[in-house]
């Protein structure tokens, strides 16, 4: 018995046009009504939220319509007492929403406004023996801690000078995370995932380190990720899912292979998974929209030279102009 590919089919009334106008309202009205439902369930991730929400925003040329003084004042109160950020004022810190937190301020130019050095400080008390990092006090270890680690440290201008986690280490632990595939999993001997490749492909291009990857065994492995219906799913045997043409398609594009994979079906896919009544972009076609998925979506039009969009860096997943702005950069291997 052969194995069916898991996959959707779009539909021929599927929207097939950007719908730019839409996208900036369904974000400005999005945590305007503090009351709402669905804002008050999305409390334990809301810094995130405000990074999603922004960097989507600020893409579509439209970061006017948020509210920055508020967005700054409640990032503020997200700071604890250790440095870290939590997602809200009454939720834990860890370096999840640290990043959030460093991002949407460099977003604002507001990095001024908060203890950069405690922040440092609780970063750098995450890093492990083995060179990698806890989320928070509790232990955890993932590569996607290291990637907010050495993503937040170079925003803050702390990797290149004074910098004080073990940088050496930490490569080490990643490349203990690489597998047969050429691709990276969570910890050492877990299976590849595209979301955990984006975090240690993005972690070894801020260090200048990418000359240890296999580029064109993972590249072939981030291209099988597109399905017939145009969309990229995570892993083999998953459905296909927008987030993915951001994991994905970044990955392969600090690989300098973008070009391998069908930018035309991709593209379709997304726009389909537009809700052209609302606004919004969902994970696929039909399916509910929601703030992560609408950046993702819009970051992976980017990537695909959507010219109404900014341009966007395929490791920060932030504008292009804000880090010309910072001087800050990563490596990008060439077009191959
Ligand atoms: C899949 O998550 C995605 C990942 C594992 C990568 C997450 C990356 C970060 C948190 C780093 C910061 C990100 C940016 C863009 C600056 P999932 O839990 O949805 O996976 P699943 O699809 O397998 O459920
Ligand atoms: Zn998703």
């Amino acid at each position: 018995m052969g194995s069916v590919v898991k996959d959707v089919a779009l539909k021929e009334d599927a929207p097939q046009t950007f719908l730019l106008e839409k996208h900036i309202e369904y974000i400005a009205a999005y945590g305007a009504n503090k009351e709402d439902y669905e804002y008050c369930m999305t409390e334990y991730l809301r810094l995130s939220g405000i990074y999603w929400g922004l960097t989507a925003v600020d893409l579509m040329h439209s970061r006017n319509r948020m509210n920055e003084n508020e967005i700054v004042e409640f990032v503020v109160s997200c700071q604890k007492e250790c440095g870290g950020f939590g997602p809200a004022p009454a939720h834990d810190p860890s370096i999840l929403y640290t990043l959030s937190a460093v991002q949407v301020l460099c977003m604002l130019d507001k990095l001024d406004k908060i203890h950069i050095d405690k922040a440092v400080a609780f970063i750098a008390g995450l890093q492990n023996k083995d060179g990698s990092f806890s989320g928070d006090k509790w232990g955890e270890v993932d590569t996607r801690f290291s990637f907010c680690a050495v993503a937040a440290l170079s925003l803050v201008g702390r990797l290149w000078s004074d910098c004080p986690i073990n940088i050496e280490k930490c490569v080490e632990f990643i490349l203990s995370c690489m597998n047969f595939d050429g691709g990276f999993g969570c910890r050492p001997g877990s299976e590849s995932h595209s979301g955990q490749i984006y975090c240690c492909v993005g972690v070894l291009s801020i260090l200048r380190e990418l000359h240890h990857i296999d580029d064109g065994l993972l590249g072939w492995w981030l291209c099988e990720r597109q399905l017939p219906s145009g969309g990229l799913n995570g892993r083999p045997e998953k459905l296909p899912d927008v987030c993915y043409s951001w994991w994905v398609l970044s990955s392969l594009a600090i690989l300098g292979k973008l070009h391998w994979i069908d930018k035309h079906k991709l593209k379709m896919f997304i726009l389909a998974s537009q809700d052209n009544e609302t606004g919004g972009i969902a994970d696929r076609p039909g399916d509910m929209v929601d703030p992560f998925h609408t950046l993702f979506g819009i970051a992976g039009l980017s990537l695909l030279g959507e010219t109404s969009l900014k341009q966007i860096n395929p490791v920060y997943c932030m504008p292009q102009d804000v880090l010309n702005k910072l001087g800050v950069n990563a490596q990008i291997l060439d077009s191959q």
